[in-house]
């Protein structure tokens, strides 16, 4: 148990005035939570301090060789103003699994979790009231060491930083525009794809960039080695749904194990759905999508939820989907997802937690 020490703002800022306009992570609530670690003494002086810049020294580790990691999560108000988190623990394990590749001290589950709860307790005002906006979470850890030599740091700061937001996409739940990149990757087997570590986003900055210029929201990775099989989008995981049965990669050390990705299989299977987790062939997406048989494509993740996709371009060729509009399937998994984390349905796998009350 984490012993948090809380110093709150004595000049709170003005809180966002029309919540329907809020964009994604554009201003920061009022405090923020830090924890340093010290080799030898392990991680120490748990806080809760108003939200501030950093004073980092020019040679810290994090900027010359990018030893990060991050995570997304989300906290909403339902509508009896009971704050709550999804499936908190599920983010704390997965920034444990991006520790160890990326050789940094993991940060026990419990207190990962506890210390997400206090900040958002401390920032509960920031929390929307509307529907489709709630609080992002982004906890990190970055290196702090002071040298440029390549090596594991033996300092680090965990930091957590909440941002009111709408949905990711300037779409909301309108059909986006996806386009297949087939020149530049994401991840290769025993490169760091399964991790949030801020380098995977860095590398897949430019082909984003390109697909943008072109009217695309996203790009579509394809595997590193054959440039074959589907992998995710750059910041969600994609599901395929070909005659019947649900499509989407393994988590086999190249793509990001969502949690929303984990959920969404979870609820497909209680409705009947088989949903394969394994390699798919881009070839065998856009033949089916010719011969009418791709029904439904969505993304998943924190940040964008459920989202439907009505036009994937790869090498030239187009494939549309649901006539460009938003699927059954996709549209079941969206009301159920957000009805679970906005308190509206019933919880009965057991994924929200409470913080307290708004
Ligand atoms: C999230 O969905 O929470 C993410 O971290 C994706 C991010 C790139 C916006």
């Amino acid at each position: 148990m984490l012993d948090i020490k809380i110093t709150r703002t004595t000049t709170p800022k003005a809180l966002p005035q029309d919540e329907t306009k809020l964009g994604f992570a554009k201003q920061f609530s009022d405090h923020m939570f830090l924890m340093d670690y010290t080799e030898g003494q392990g991680w120490h002086d748990p806080r809760i301090v108003p939200y501030q810049p950093f004073a980092l020294d020019p040679a810290c580790v994090v900027f010359h060789y990018a030893q990060e990691i991050f995570e997304g999560m989300k906290a909403y108000r339902t509508a009896d103003n009971t704050i709550q988190l999804f499936r908190p623990e599920c983010n704390a394990q997965r920034m444990q699994d991006s520790s160890d590749r990326l050789c940094i001290p993991k940060i026990p589950v419990e207190d990962y979790v506890q210390a997400v709860k206090a900040l958002v307790e401390v920032d509960k005002d920031w929390v929307p009231h509307i529907d489709g906006a709630s609080l992002y979470i982004r906890p990190f850890v970055f290196a702090t060491d002071v040298g440029l030599g390549v090596h594991a740091s033996k300092h680090y700061v965990f930091c957590i930083i909440c941002a009111p937001s709408g949905a990711y996409y300037a779409e909301g739940l309108d059909p986006v525009r996806i386009y297949v990149e087939d020149e530049y990757i994401r991840a290769a087997p025993g490169l760091t794809g399964f991790t949030k570590c801020g380098g995977n986003y860095a590398a897949s900055i430019k082909a984003g960039e390109l697909a943008e210029q072109q009217g695309f929201a996203q790009v579509l990775w394809l595997d590193g080695v054959e440039k074959k099989y589907v992998e995710e989008v750059g910041s969600m995981n994609i599901m395929f749904k070909i005659d019947g049965k649900v499509y989407t990669a393994a988590c086999t050390g190249t793509v990001l194990p969502g949690v929303t990705r984990r959920s969404c299989i979870e609820l497909l299977r209680d409705w009947g759905y088989e949903v394969v987790e394994g390699p798919l062939a881009i070839a065998d997406v856009m033949k089916a999508g010719h011969e009418g048989k791709l029904e439904e494509v969505f993304g998943t993740g924190t940040a964008a939820v459920v989202s439907p996709v009505k036009e994937l371009d790869w090498k030239g060729d187009k494939v549309f989907i649901s006539g460009g509009k938003i699927g059954p399937v996709t549209q079941k998994l969206y009301d159920t997802m957000t009805g679970i984390q906005w308190g509206k349905l019933p919880d009965e796998k057991g994924w929200v937690v409470e913080v307290c009350k708004g």
